[in-house]
């Protein structure tokens, strides 16, 4: 359907669904219910297309994308029904209309992952459940809220609190466990949708628990946010793309249609509508292939990678990255905040970031996807978008002293097909502070590029990503670690790590972060210090065989890191201070350390995560280098060609 339609429809009071094409909804006996007025109708051989009728008379309205609560299989059932509401919560509620439609959720691959879903909800029964999980345990558990009560015990050694924090972060989901909320500080009121279960966040819990052999979590949030990867989302009339993860979702007890005395609990995702800012998560999806990944090498389980529905899941991500656009490069363009950095912070382009993401999600999804004709064009279309994406991080992103040397004699205002100075970067650009920085011995990728614009900040997500998904050669994977040693005063100090190097300061901060009170000066994310980065810079250590940088950084954060409670970052230039705004038992500082720890005791298990380098593709690329500059342009379709 035509944006135009879309639009239209809304305006007149009828929204279309997406919906999954292949047989994510066709699987079982299955109900769907939505309140108020309903239409469903099944498109011809595929699956379900759901028609929401909103009245647009309060501007109030808030709109819950839910899923209801499945019934687990211990109550009996062996069906995998699935009850999933969408209401409209208006002023005037009965001014709402909605829909049911038929639809179904997979079936589990060995029982466990109860996704069976009944249209009448005993809540009672699904609370007696959700206990009887709770006390299997043994944690005070709320179910899609913070605990009330700190923890108040000691412990042998930071790991034991650390776990112990991890589990009591842990988000329910009708007795399930489906993920670990950002941050439990029960004596901070301003903790905003820190209480969400974060896409992003959650990949280091996950592989916390993948690592102690604790899968069900992960199985059940990968499921359960697939789900939530085919609602409707739209801000403002628009609806972005249907591959889209959710930045977050919550878990919320909502009363049961039709009885006032009943509750039931929903998930609630945010695709960005609410977020500050209203930044696109673009980084949940490629992160949740890396994790789908590494929950199969660590279990052993392939037969969820293997679902139908979640194959179609890859390929929803995939074809919305992979999608034409207008962009000349490789690299995948994208809005300013749309990955852990999800403010304003002058990243808006082709982010370095994403673009390690990107490539390690697709050599993942590569290894994941079943071999089928209807692959065959994604599969060409992905293997060819690696070889340009590597081609061209590795040719022009990369800086050391050899690089900026010849920047800085770069001519300009070249125009031909076989300019050296090919994005027209004018040497003036050279920062004074990288003409001190820059070490003898290492280099690094760059932030981002642009048409006439290097952004020459050290970004080390994107840096250590690109070490452990092979985008960077070997050649340079170690001189980023170099580099890394080199500068440990600076992106370390006192509290690892960096999450980029240098600060934006006075008119440059004005403008380039909107005067943003939160990203001062070396805050947040304008050179803040956060903990959880550990554990990306572990994975990456552990890829080189350089541990030992690793476990340096582990031991300067056991200093601090559990008397200061655990905060999401640190302040100040040599990290000196916990963030003015930081929250305080940030999961991911917990859980990322946790990693660190269990990766360094185990450094074979970091191949869960790690992207070998691919021969075809080191080919591909040497035929790049040694190819003629001046080659000749080509009709589209008569040989393979690549812009670089
Ligand atoms: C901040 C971080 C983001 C994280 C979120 C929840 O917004 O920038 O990366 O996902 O907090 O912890």
């Amino acid at each position: 359907m035509g944006t135009s339609e879309t639009i239209l429809q809304v305006l007149s009071g009828a929204v279309l669904l997406p919906y999954h094409s292949d047989s994510f909804f066709e699987k079982s006996n299955s109900l769907l219910s939505f309140k108020y007025h309903v239409n469903s109708r099944r498109k011809k051989g595929s699956g379900l297309m759901q028609r929401v009728n909103y009245s647009r008379s309060s501007r109030n309205c808030m709109r819950i994308y839910a899923l209801g609560c499945p019934h687990s299989v211990s109550h009996g059932k062996t069906l995998n029904d699935r009850f999933e509401s969408v209401s409209c919560k208006c002023q005037q509620a009965d001014s709402v209309d909605a829909v049911t439609a038929e639809n179904g959720l997979g079936t589990g691959t060995n029982g466990t992952f109860n996704s069976l879903i009944s249209p009448q909800v005993d809540v009672a029964q699904q609370l007696n459940h959700h206990n009887e999980g709770l006390a299997s345990i043994g944690k005070s558990v709320t179910v899609g809220t913070i605990n009330d009560t700190p923890s108040i015990v000691t412990f042998d050694s930071i790991e034991d609190e650390a776990w112990n924090l991890l589990r009591e972060s842990v988000v329910y989901y009708c007795g399930n466990p489906i993920g670990t909320i950002a941050a439990n500080d029960p004596t901070d009121s301003g903790i905003l949708n820190y209480d969400q279960v974060f896409i992003r966040d959650f990949i280091p819990s996950g592989i916390a628990f993948l690592l102690k052999g604790e899968y069900d979590i992960v199985r059940n949030f990968i499921l359960y946010t697939l789900q939530l990867q085919s609602w409707e989302k739209t801000m403002d009339c628009y609806s972005p793309g249907q591959g889209l993860m959710p930045a977050s979702f919550k878990v919320r007890t909502v009363p049961l249609d039709g009885d006032d005395s009943a509750m039931e609990e929903v998930l609630d995702p945010d695709f960005g509508e609410a977020a500050i800012g209203r930044v696109a998560p673009v980084d949940s999806g490629l992160w949740w292939i890396i994790l789908l990944r590494a929950y199969g090498k660590c279990s052993g389980d392939l037969s969820v990678q293997e679902r139908v529905d979640v194959q179609t899941g890859i390929k929803m991500i995939l074809k919305l990255c992979l999608a034409d656009g207008f962009d000349m490069f490789p690299t995948l363009l994208v809005t300013d905040g749309s990955c852990m950095i999800d403010r304003r912070m002058g990243i808006h382009g082709h982010p370095l970031e994403i673009q390690a993401l990107f490539y390690s999600a697709l050599l993942s999804a590569r290894e994941m996807l079943a071999p089928e004709d209807a692959s065959a064009d994604l599969l060409r279309a992905l293997n060819n978008r690696l070889v340009a994406l590597s081609f061209h991080i590795r040719e022009y992103y990369w800086v050391d002293m050899k690089k900026i040397n010849e920047i800085y004699r770069y001519k300009t205002e070249e125009y031909s097909y076989d300019a050296v100075n090919k994005f027209n970067i004018y040497p003036d650009q050279i920062p004074p502070w990288l003409v001190e920085w820059m070490p003898n011995k290492g280099g690094y990728l760059i932030g981002n590029l642009q048409p006439a614009h290097m952004d020459f900040r050290f970004f080390s997500l994107g840096n250590m990503w690109s070490i452990v998904s092979s985008l960077a050669t070997m050649e340079q994977s170690h001189a980023i670690l170099d580099l890394i040693e080199a500068k440990w005063a600076e992106l370390v100090a006192e509290m690892p790590f960096k999450i980029c190097y240098p600060t934006l300061e006075g008119e440059e901060w004005r403008i380039i972060t909107g005067s943003d009170p939160k990203n001062t000066p070396w805050s947040y994310h304008n050179g803040g210090s956060w903990p959880t980065l550990l554990w990306q810079l572990t994975v990456a250590c552990i890829k080189m065989n350089r541990p030992w940088i690793a476990e340096n950084a582990v031991k300067i954060a056991e200093r601090r890191i559990s008397r200061d409670k655990w905060p999401e970052y640190y302040d100040s230039k040599r990290a000196r201070f916990i963030g003015k705004q930081a929250h305080l038992f940030q999961t991911w500082s917990i859980s990322g350390y946790l990693v660190s720890k269990l990766l360094l005791a185990n450094p074979e298990a970091a191949k869960i995560l790690i992207n070998v380098e691919d021969t075809e593709l080191v080919n591909a690329f040497s035929c790049m280098l040694s190819a003629n500059p001046r080659r000749k342009r080509v009709r589209k379709g008569s040989t393979q060609s690549f812009i670089v």
